[in-house]
């Protein structure tokens, strides 16, 4: 048994050992900037938000008192953790790594940005860039439109993110936007969330082998990850990139769940005979009773005739 659990102990320390070399961000999502810029009662609203959600593993921070993981949580005060881009901290909050939980579903990208201004509270050098279009003064009231371009060679989806006020556009950059292919059934995401360029733009690939209509054309959703900064904005295209695809009826066919009249034939025929057979059985058991009246009516007239002699 303790052969087991050393050698266990020894597993995990030697893949924790491995996965510890590298935590690589995706390039498109280290760029990702908090919508919002980080004051006083942000900061105090995340330090509420780390005791809860963080503390129990990376500790206070400053104080090194972190739990002994593998690979180590580390202490959020210490360059380990601050060496992070915004994008890069926001990314491996929300995602998690081992032992490291996945806060994507249950902290509010808001919530997650709040914490990194907290965590970042504890960096004097740090200088806080943040999407300048929307949250400077000179944008407010801007209108943050998304607009949808099919590359020619149709292997992927533009999608461009603007703040329009009067007649001044600007990109607006650093936010993270999603695009949905439209089901029967809902939406279905279509590649990992993006983070838009410093042109306001991110490119999701299509699929070569994706299902479209009948006229192969597909519906595509765009939204902003941050809906309580940006608003529900959302932009639905219809783009001709999908394999033309008839739909499948699943009435059209005899079968089990279809109407009557569409039936198997089997089930017609089994259920046809059974009635029949029941049927002919009543009649059988008419039949037979009719015979017992009539010989009880040949007895009767049997028997009053030897009383008559
Ligand atoms: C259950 C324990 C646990 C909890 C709770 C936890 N972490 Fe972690 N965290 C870890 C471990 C372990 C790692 C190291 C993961 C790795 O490198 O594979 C880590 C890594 C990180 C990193 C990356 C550090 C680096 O070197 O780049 C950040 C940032 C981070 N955590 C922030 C947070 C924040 C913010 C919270 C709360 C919202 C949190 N963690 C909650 C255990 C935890």
């Amino acid at each position: 048994m303790k052969k087991i659990l050393s050698s266990l102990l020894l597993f995990q320390i030697l893949a924790g050992l491995l996965i510890a070399q590298e935590w690589t961000v995706p390039a498109d999502k280290k760029g990702r900037l908090s919508p919002f810029p980080f004051s006083d009662s942000i900061r105090k609203a995340g330090l509420q938000l780390y005791s809860l959600n963080c503390m129990s593993c990376h500790g206070t921070p400053g104080k090194g008192n972190f739990q002994a993981l593998v690979p180590p949580p580390g202490d959020p005060a210490t360059d380990k953790i601050q060496h992070n881009a915004d994008g890069e901290l926001f990314y491996k909050v929300s995602e998690g790594r081992g032992q490291m939980p996945s806060f994507k579903n249950t902290l509010a990208s808001k919530d997650i940005w709040t914490i990194v201004s907290y965590i970042r509270s504890f960096n004097p050098a740090y200088v806080q860039s943040v999407m300048p279009e929307i949250t400077s003064g000179a944008y407010s009231g801007a209108v943050i439109a998304l607009s949808l371009l099919l590359n020619p060679s149709r292997d992927s989806v533009m999608l461009k993110a603007s703040a329009i006020r009067g007649n001044s556009v600007v990109p607006v950059t650093g936010a993270g936007v999603k695009l949905f292919v439209r089901r029967t059934f809902g939406l279905l995401p279509l590649d990992e969330e993006k983070t838009t360029n410093d042109q306001g733009m991110a490119f999701f690939p299509v699929p070569s082998d994706l299902p479209g209509d009948t006229a192969g054309k597909i519906q595509v959703s765009a939204r902003f990850t941050d809906e309580d900064q940006f608003g529900p904005v959302s932009k639905d295209t219809l783009l001709q990139v999908g394999l033309k695809i008839e739909p499948v009826s699943l009435v059209k066919d005899r079968a089990m769940w279809n109407v009557v009249r569409k039936a198997p034939w089997w089930i017609i025929l089994t259920y046809s005979l059974g009635v029949l057979v029941v049927w002919g059985f009543i009649l059988l058991v008419l039949l037979k009773l009719r015979d017992i009246y009539i010989i009880g009516e040949h007895i009767d007239s049997v028997g009053a005739k030897k009383n008559e002699s």
